[in-house]
């Protein structure tokens, strides 16, 4: 649709650059004189076409004015359209802008939506600037424009701020990252935790990082709401305890997946238990033991399983691996319903055999050893050893939903996300590359705190590090955070585990972090050719400084970067950013439901302590150390609603918004794109022979940000 703009005066700047032009030329005689002259006749004529995202509510009926300004001048800030004209979801709409010179090279718009009567938000996507000499200038823009107020967009390519040369950019540069800082402001919400967004209520948040209408109505983030949608609510204000595995079976069977049903089938197999340690909800609790600590004394000459060697040539052969719980020691525990609760901070050996399977061969559920603290064994009744692997899957449950899950990715991307706003620019090449990794991660963490992690959150009540063990372990689990603990690559090698079989979220983690790693150095190689621009770079220092105190605490030991110093540790850590916000989110995210959803296999809580002896458990028994009915059904429909798929969700190799506008950028997108596809490929390939596929790597799969 093409509509005509009325013409537009120059401005007094142009008006005084045609004088000095006039000046020029009458140095330089006749002949220049004439050029000049044509110069200051001639008009200008711009085609801006404007897209509004595809999204509800992103369109407008307000009228909506434009300036584009040049390096020879700007041009009046006149309306686009002659009548009233609207800005649909989705649509893109062509104007011509007169001007009576010539504006020179591009540099920014400002864009500017005048309601009169009805001020409603709208969301363009970009604005488009063809010269008449045919040369395009694109305007990213991907940004609510609320209330009647004039936005200044820059062109399309990235700058850094030393290659700044105008000084009306330099200014619009500085003042864009004031009103950043005002905006995007830190909060601590606990001491010992990382800082998070200042926001007290969720209408305070930014439009830019809050969710749209339609997700808000998908999503309805309460218990209550999954437990209406699972025809729970009859379920949830029993108190009981379970009578019988069918009862649960009941109750799960409200919502099966097909891994959850294999789950079901399967949780009480050794070799399934040990499967979980590599491609369950949590692979990130499993390391190669070549030395047994000593306050798990095993036999060093037990010999297990078919094999006739002993635990310490096994050891010697790099075939026993550990999962210890220590963090979980002494955490104070809940109390649920007026009953006290129960969380083991326990050891487990495994034994890789010669079907590559990772078999459990001792559990021992406290960290001092003792007569009252057995080690428990396969060989053991099978209600001993079936609660000694509960009490390990629940502490796993607690561990994994604050550590893993929790502080390592949700609250780790927010930090990310705060400080990316608040010290990079829009023009920046590390913004424009982590934007897309930050959506909705400042609204679905204030819904964690307030509905999770508070005083009244589900997590809070009903799992056995409840109340001030959630603030313990949050603590303890940040002193334990590392650098490399957050690279896969330097993560896998620290745990020992690069040539474990049928290890899927390390063989598709790694080739997802090497892809991610290839595209991240292409781009950024780009722009930062050499070390000392990194160096120069101060508002990218800043960013990693402010990740340094707010995310890490200042603690040098974590091995992060204060300050970036080769482009090599830019790539690194931006990597890193873009991996832990993507695919190690869903890692650690999208199985929830597939592996708590049968109760069992992950209970939040324990009602009784860890044994003391052998030989007492038996079904009944084993059922009445079980959570409550209650407390089931809100995990449930907790981790239900964690993993429910919303319509708008953007995958990894989606790049809805174009913030690339050069070609060697945009090139490498359909790289990484091509890239992702086939790996998801070469996934599927593998998956097809598996019983049980491993998806969460899948890129076509993976979300694009901490979202949910
Ligand atoms: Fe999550």
């Amino acid at each position: 649709m093409e509509q005509k703009a009325s013409q537009l005066l120059p401005d007094p700047a142009t008006m005084k650059g045609a004088l000095l032009t006039w000046f020029w030329c009458f140095l330089n005689g006749f002949f220049s004189v004439r050029i000049a002259a044509l110069r200051g006749n001639m008009k200008a004529e711009y085609q801006v076409t404007v897209y509004t995202q595809d999204m509800a509510y992103a369109g407008t009926k307000d009228d909506v004015y434009i300036t584009l300004v040049g390096k020879r001048g700007s041009s009046q800030h006149g309306k686009l359209g002659r009548n009233k004209f609207f800005f649909h979801r989705g649509d893109e709409s062509t104007f011509t802008v007169t001007c009576s010179a010539d504006l020179g090279e591009l540099l920014l718009i400002h864009l500017e939506k005048r309601g009169l009567v009805i001020k409603d938000s709208w969301l363009p996507a970009k604005v488009e600037v063809r010269s008449s000499n045919g040369k395009l200038y694109v305007f990213p823009i991907y940004h609510w424009l609320k209330g009647n107020k004039k936005h200044f967009f820059r062109e399309g390519a990235a700058v850094l701020d030393f290659q700044e040369t105008n000084h009306q950019m330099i200014k619009t540069r500085k003042n864009e990252l004031k009103n950043q800082k005002n905006l995007y402001r830190w909060a601590v919400y606990k001491e010992g935790i990382p800082l998070c967004m200042k926001a007290d209520t969720l209408m305070s948040l930014p439009l830019d990082d809050r969710y749209p209408f339609t997700r808000d109505l998908e999503f309805g983030f309460t218990a209550v709401a999954a437990l209406a949608k699972l025809g729970l609510e009859a379920w949830s204000n029993c108190i009981d305890k379970w009578n019988s595995m069918n009862d649960i079976e009941k109750l799960y069977k409200s919502h099966v997946t097909s891994t959850s049903d294999y789950v079901m089938k399967h949780w009480r197999e050794d070799a399934f238990f040990g499967y979980q340690f590599l491609n369950g909800v949590n692979p990130m609790m499993i390391r190669r033991c070549k030395t047994l600590p000593s306050k798990f004394p095993v036999p060093s000459n037990m010999i297990f399983g078919k094999s006739w060697l002993t635990l310490r040539t096994e050891m010697m052969k790099g075939n026993i691996y550990l999962s210890d719980y220590n963090i979980l020691d002494g955490v104070e525990t809940n109390t649920i319903n007026g009953r006290k609760q129960f969380l083991a901070a326990p050891l487990v050996l495994f034994h890789k055999n010669e079907y590559n399977e990772m078999m459990p061969i001792a559990i021992q559920l406290k960290q001092k050893p003792g007569r009252d603290n057995p080690i428990f064994f396969p060989t053991d009744s099978e209600y001993d050893w079936l609660l000694a692997k509960t009490y390990v899957k629940s502490a796993d449950f607690n561990l994994h939903e604050l550590n893993f899950h929790l502080l390592r990715t949700h609250l780790l991307a927010e930090v990310f996300a705060v400080s990316l706003q608040r010290n990079l620019p829009r023009v920046h090449p590390v913004f424009k590359l982590l934007i897309r990794h930050t959506r909705y991660t400042l609204q679905i963490n204030f819904l964690a705190r307030n509905l999770l992690i508070s005083k009244i959150g589900i997590l809070t009540l009903y799992t056995a590090s409840g109340g001030k063990g959630i603030l313990t372990l949050l603590d303890r689990s940040v002193s334990s955070m590392t650098y490399r603990s957050l690279c896969i690559p330097d993560d896998i090698a620290d745990r020992g585990l690069e040539d474990v079989p049928n290890f899927y979220y390390r063989d598709d983690g790694l080739k997802l972090w090497n892809i991610m790693h290839r595209f991240v150095h292409d781009i950024l190689s780009f722009y930062y050719k050499y070390d000392w621009m990194v160096q120069n770079d101060a508002e990218l220092q800043n960013w990693i400084q402010e990740i340094f105190e707010n995310g890490f605490l200042r603690r040098r030991e974590t091995g992060i970067p204060q300050k970036f110093i080769t482009v090599a540790e830019l790539v690194k850590f931006v990597t890193m950013v873009m991996f832990t916000c993507s695919a190690q989110h869903t890692a650690v995210n999208d199985g929830q439901y597939d592996f708590y959803g049968w109760m069992p296999n992950g209970p939040s809580t324990m009602k009784k302590p860890p044994p003391t002896q052998k030989g007492k458990a038996d079904e009944a028994s084993f059922l009445s150390t079980l959570p409550d009915v209650e407390t089931t059904v809100l995990i449930m429909a907790t981790v239900w609603l964690s993993n429910m798929q919303t319509s708008d969700r953007r995958y990894l190799h989606q790049f809805v918004e174009e913030h690339f506008t050069e070609d060697f950028p945009r090139y490498k997108v359909t790289v990484f794109q091509r890239e992702l596809k086939k790996l998801s490929k070469e996934i599927y390939k593998r998956n097809r022979d598996l019983e049980l596929p491993y998806t969460y790597l899948d890129p076509k799969l993976v979300e694009n940000s901490v979202a949910i």
